[in-house]
């Protein structure tokens, strides 16, 4: 299309990435109701990965949920647009790659932006900001008054480039307007900057949350990983036990039935008139309750499916037990709301700790991942902990650092990475939001 970079053009742009040591990817996530892109370098396999976090920046949307209790789509979508220049424009600032506002953009043809302005024509706020970012901007690089200072790496000699290699953006699951807002602009700055896309699925980069470690303040690592491994995904969208066999081969071994464990947080959420998300607020009372020890047997919620012979979960079950409840008992006092939290996070601990017990023993796990925005809840890790602690001692249990739990762009660059590494490219033409998109 256009001056589009040809096919042969992007696969050749593609092999060279391949072949670069150092990879530079910015990646970019807009799956649900947080903005955020991040600018890594990396290097490795999955033995020895390292990456740099050259930029990392995030805007939250929640508090403008809040009146909805959940995720308003077309107001993420709004917000998405707005938001994503902004955050392009502070990673390039806040990194070492060079941002040349002094300089007019000579790269950007009338022809590119044509084919941007038409990436983007559901969008006409976005390309009216971003047309006039490129034009202030070319393709990021790094700064070459810094590097004439700085002695270069001598794992830089091979390189081709000094920039960003590629571009890695989530297409699903997950809203689809949400989604689409970030695919076109991952589009539109693939024709700008003439770079690669590879598409990222955003439960992948939930996987790779939980084994990014910390070398130093900058720098992270994947921990050391034995399968078969089990990953529990719980999020505002999705809750999932997957069987992975090696680091690319993905097993659903059960999910939800209906509700997702962080929309029955947000729900029960609502129904204690606390604020969304809900997840935090919940697990807040609840510490109250265990604190104060208050314990009452007119508060027994349901386990729904603990004991059904699968790996399958249900939640919606629980959440009409919750408003049976809440329906029953009136207007509620500080102490009830506590009380129906804690038990609403035992239950679905106890959910959690009896399904996963039994994959581990059905399948031989030798890893245990949790991730997802739950994977934030301490209750439910603690309990998942304490249960690996005593009963499958060879295990290992990795937990994402509190900062990597909701979303997030970096777990995106890091599985664009090994995507990257896998060749898996889409032409920007071809590259399409994918609303329900799977892992396996
Ligand atoms: O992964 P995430 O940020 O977005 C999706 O991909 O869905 O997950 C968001 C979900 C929300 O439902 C939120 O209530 C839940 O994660 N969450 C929690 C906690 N922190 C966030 N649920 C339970 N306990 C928490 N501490
Ligand atoms: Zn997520």
């Amino acid at each position: 299309m256009g001056s589009s970079p040809t096919p042969s053009a992007l696969l050749l742009v593609s092999q060279i990435v391949i072949t670069i040591n150092r990879m530079k990817i910015l990646s970019i996530e807009t799956s649900c109701d947080e903005t955020a892109i991040s600018i890594i370098e990396a290097y490795g396999d999955y033995e020895d990965f390292q990456c740099k976090v050259i930029a990392n920046e995030l805007l939250s949307q929640a508090t403008l949920h809040t009146q909805y209790g959940g995720v308003f789509p077309t107001l993420a979508k709004r917000e998405h647009a707005k938001n994503l220049p902004q955050l392009l424009q502070k990673a390039l600032a806040n990194s070492e790659i060079i941002s040349h506002e002094s300089q007019p953009a000579n790269d950007l043809s009338k022809q590119k932006l044509k084919i941007i302005k038409n990436i983007l024509e559901r969008e006409p706020e976005l390309y009216l900001q971003l047309s006039v970012l490129l034009s202030q901007i070319t393709k990021p690089d790094i700064d070459p008054v810094r590097s004439k200072t700085q002695k270069a790496p001598a794992d830089f000699v091979n390189r081709t480039s000094n920039g960003v290699d590629a571009i890695a953006i989530t297409n699903g699951p997950g809203l689809a307007p949400a989604l689409w807002v970030g695919v076109n602009f991952a589009r539109a700055l693939s024709v700008a900057w003439e770079l690669p896309i590879v598409p990222v699925n955003h439960m992948e980069g939930h996987v790779f949350s939980a084994m990014l470690k910390k070398s130093d303040p900058k720098n992270y690592h994947l921990s050391h990983i034995n399968f078969p491994a089990l990953a529990l995904l719980i999020s505002g969208g999705h809750t999932e036990l997957v069987l992975m066999k090696d680091w690319s081969s993905y097993e659903l071994l059960g999910a939800t039935r209906d509700d997702a464990v962080g929309e029955a947080f947000d729900k029960v959420a609502r129904l204690l008139g606390l604020n969304y998300p809900g997840g935090p607020e919940i697990s807040k009372l609840a510490t109250k309750a265990r604190k104060k020890n208050l314990s009452d047997a007119s508060f027994v919620l349901p386990r729904p499916m603990i004991h059904t012979d699968d790996y399958n979960f249900s939640f919606s079950g629980l959440k009409t037990a919750v408003l049976t409840l809440v329906k029953k008992l009136g207007e509620l006092s500080e102490n009830q709301k506590q009380q129906i939290a804690r038990e609403f996070e035992d239950a679905v601990a106890d959910v959690f700790t009896t399904k996963v017990s039994k994959a581990i023993s059905d399948t031989g796990a030798q890893t245990l991942l949790i991730g997802g925005g739950v994977s934030a809840n301490t209750y439910i890790n603690n309990r998942i902990s304490k249960l690996i602690k005593k009963e499958y001692g060879g295990v290992s249990l990795h937990i994402p650092n509190k900062e990597l739990t909701g979303d997030n762009a970096l777990m995106i660059a890091v599985a664009g990475y090994f995507n990257i590494k896998a060749n898996k490219f889409v032409k920007q033409d071809n590259l399409t939001a994918e609303a329900n998109l799977t892992l396996y």
